[in-house]
């Protein structure tokens, strides 16, 4: 296969991205990648808010291609084609990049690819680890919590997924309920450090069900109950309460995962992969404990252990441009009548 050169566009979510990817045969060369946030603009509300982040991506996509173009040191002539999220997310923001891609384009003559952003987090172990299909895939982030088996650049295997919130939700809300700044996920996991896991038994939803879905909500329930009983109690949280219910929190978390991570490897496995792997993306990845109970569950059962590096588990534009030169050597591209789809399964 000749080289091929796109460019990424992604805006599903809260952060306006843009990356030139270069592929040569299996192998991803990162051009550039250019993101910029949006949490400032949401930080009082308490979460994303979607008119705003509309507003934002408009405002900044444009700027964020030409970043793109400048530092990989390339013009719309010297790529191959436009890749772009088309889909599940915020619905303001995901028109507003695939407007923009289909504006380039359309001035450029260019082919436009529209991609899913799950498919963007779930490929990216192929363009940082060179992973052969099939490998098992925990996407754990914000926004989403799945197992899947990934068999092709189009074709995803759900083994399981969270049916309710994803654990950087949970994580986010548990911070919010111990008056932790956000993004929840790093300050409770620095709090949990100094807490002791065993201190509240909060539930481990799901595992006496069989299958790969996972729930968490209930955690976070179980959690305020926890929380008010102390305060009840105490008259308000004593020193080393809000560690000890960080701590508990986030073992419960780990404890899900793992339980559901062992079923899913064991139907993972069934289908004889060649070199079996677990890949793991998502902001939740970046977890310490997380990681290392999925990685001693990886070494008993046979499996490698990789994640991308954090910039590249996070939402981020290179990953869409890949999955678009992956989709293009399948021979998918799509039209101007390219659709911007609020929810899009795998
Ligand atoms: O993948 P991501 O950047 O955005 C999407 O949700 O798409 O993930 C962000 C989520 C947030 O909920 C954040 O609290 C969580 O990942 N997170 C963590 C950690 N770092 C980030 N959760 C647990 N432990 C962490 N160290
Ligand atoms: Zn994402």
């Amino acid at each position: 296969t000749r080289p091929i050169t796109l460019l990424g566009i992604e805006s599903s979510c809260d952060d306006t991205a843009a990356a030139i990817v270069r592929a040569n045969g299996s192998r991803g060369e990162i051009l550039s990648n250019v993101v910029s946030g949006q949490t400032d603009l949401h930080a009082a509300f308490g979460g994303v808010v979607p008119e705003i982040a509309a507003r934002a991506h408009a405002e900044k996509i444009d700027l964020m291609v030409e970043a793109a173009l400048a530092e990989a040191g390339v013009s719309l002539g010297d790529l191959d084609g436009i890749a772009v999220t088309a889909g599940p997310g915020l619905i303001g923001g995901v028109l507003s990049g695939v407007m923009c891609a289909k504006g380039l384009a359309m001035g450029s003559g260019l082919p436009l690819i529209g991609v899913n952003h799950l498919a963007g987090h779930a490929l990216t172990p192929r363009l940082t680890d060179g992973l052969a299909f099939p490998y098992l895939m925990l996407l754990v982030s914000g926004g989403h919590c799945q197992f899947l088996v990934v068999e092709s650049a189009d074709r995803f295997h759900r083994l399981g997924s969270t049916i309710d919130d994803a654990p950087g939700e949970a994580f986010d809300k548990t911070a919010k309920l111990l008056a932790l700044p956000q993004p929840g996920g790093p300050n409770v996991e620095r709090e949990a450090e100094s807490g002791n896991p065993k201190a509240f038994a909060l539930p481990r939803p799901l595992l006496d069900r069989p299958g790969c879905d996972m729930s968490f909500s209930g955690l976070k329930t179980a959690l305020l109950r926890a929380r008010d009983g102390l305060i009840e109690r105490d008259g308000g949280l004593r020193r080393g309460d809000r560690a000890d219910l960080c701590a508990s929190f986030q073992a419960a978390v780990a404890d899900v995962l793992t339980a559901k991570g062992r079923r899913a490897i064991a139907a993972y496995l069934e289908r004889e992969p060649a070199e079996p792997v677990l890949a793991v993306a998502g902001g939740v990845a970046a977890n310490a404990t997380i990681r290392h109970q999925l990685q001693t569950l990886c070494a008993e059962t046979g499996l490698r252990f990789t994640a991308p590096p954090l910039a590249l588990c996070t939402d981020n534009a290179a990953m869409i441009a890949w999955a678009g030169i992956e989709i293009a050597r399948l021979g998918h591209v799509d039209g101007m009548d390219l659709a911007a789809r609020p929810r899009w399964p795998l």
